[in-house]
């Protein structure tokens, strides 16, 4: 099986101009705002969406600057919710370097936030395609209705149900992923056949990815992960591996406190984590994503066999086997 490196190396010179892209404009207008686009974008992150993206592109004659635009749509649209996301969750780190909150005001933040949904905006219209910038404005709708729900229902001692678990992860994470590969496609012109087939691909892949981002919050260490280790917990908030702890250990008392947003010491905190580890529950949601990655995996199969569909088939394996 290919390294992750060398799959993304296929769109790597692609990538040079989506990235570029993703910085321009900003500059010549506000010298502070561009100042923070270059350290939100110099900060790393995997770039997975806009790969995703421009890959499912690729299998049509699209047009490259088209492909571009939308690709660096895909990836301010989720740096955009990140940077929200962070001053709401009031998260000090983020890719390993502190979050604009614990240098910038509140107001700051959200304008800076702001300021790159429009430009996300900006670019996906320049696709001039109507169902592109639908999808856009549907897709920030979905997470941005998945963020209140979190905001307004976790933390009074409530696990989620199944079904609350996944509409939460569709709305945080597979909506801009299906989104992604499904306007890739359009943007191709593909046949609905084959748009239903991308967008099922990022669909199932991105509900993976969100499984296995739970997973690693308790599995990875702070330096890896580049934010504190159950950090979801630490908030109130419960994920699958939690969901599933619970079913073994109903009355968990650590449990029952971190969920109602009682007080828990970085000690209770440690030894639950622990728990949670040697649990086996991990595992079983591990078995889930995988179960997932097989389905998007399955999905690729309408389209032709070349080394785009190739290199998504292996991205897919990396979302399970992943360590960030
Ligand atoms: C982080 O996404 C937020 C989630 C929706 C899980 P990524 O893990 O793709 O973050 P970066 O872009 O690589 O930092
Ligand atoms: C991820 O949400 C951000 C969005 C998709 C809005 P979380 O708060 O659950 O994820 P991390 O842990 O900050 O990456
Ligand atoms: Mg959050
Ligand atoms: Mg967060």
């Amino acid at each position: 099986m290919a390294n992750i490196n060398q799959l993304l190396g296929l769109v790597a010179a692609d990538m040079r101009h989506v990235e570029e892209k993703m910085r321009a404009g900003v500059a010549a207008r506000y010298a502070d705002l561009a100042a923070v686009v270059d350290y939100l974008m110099g900060a790393g992150g995997k770039r997975l969406r806009p790969v995703l993206t421009l890959m499912a592109a690729s299998f049509y004659p699209a047009d490259k600057t088209k492909a571009y635009a939308l690709a660096a749509s895909v990836e301010l649209l989720h740096t955009a919710t990140l940077v929200h996301d962070d001053l709401i969750d009031n998260a000090l780190l983020r890719r390993g370097m502190p979050t604009l909150n614990v240098s910038w005001s509140a107001g700051a933040t959200i304008l800076a936030g702001d300021y790159l949904f429009a430009r996300s905006a900006e670019l996906a219209a320049e696709t001039q395609n109507i169902r592109i910038v639908t999808i856009f404005a549907q897709t920030l709708m979905a997470i941005v209705g998945g963020e209140l729900q979190q905001l307004f229902s976790d933390g009074h001692g409530n696990i989620p149900t199944r079904q609350e678990y996944e509409q939460r992860i569709y709305a945080k994470t597979a909506s801009l992923f299906a989104a992604g590969t499904q306007c890739g496609a359009i943007l191709g012109g593909a046949s609905p056949k084959e748009e239903q087939a991308l967008y099922d691909y990022g669909y199932h892949l991105g509900m993976a990815f969100q499984i296995v981002d739970d997973i690693l919050d308790f599995q990875g260490d702070e330096e890896t992960l580049g934010k504190p280790v159950a950090s979801d917990l630490r908030q109130g908030i419960a994920t699958l591996p939690v969901m599933l702890f619970v079913q073994k250990f109903p009355q968990h008392p650590i449990i029952r406190r971190a969920v109602s947003r009682e007080s828990v010491s970085d000690k209770d905190m440690e030894s639950v984590v622990k728990e949670i580890r040697a649990s086996g529950c991990l595992e079983i949601a591990m078995t889930e994503a995988r179960q997932l990655v097989q389905r998007a995996q399955t999905a690729l199969a309408v389209l032709p066999d070349n080394q785009y569909r190739q290199a998504m088939h292996g991205i897919a394996d990396y979302a399970v086997s992943r360590q960030l």
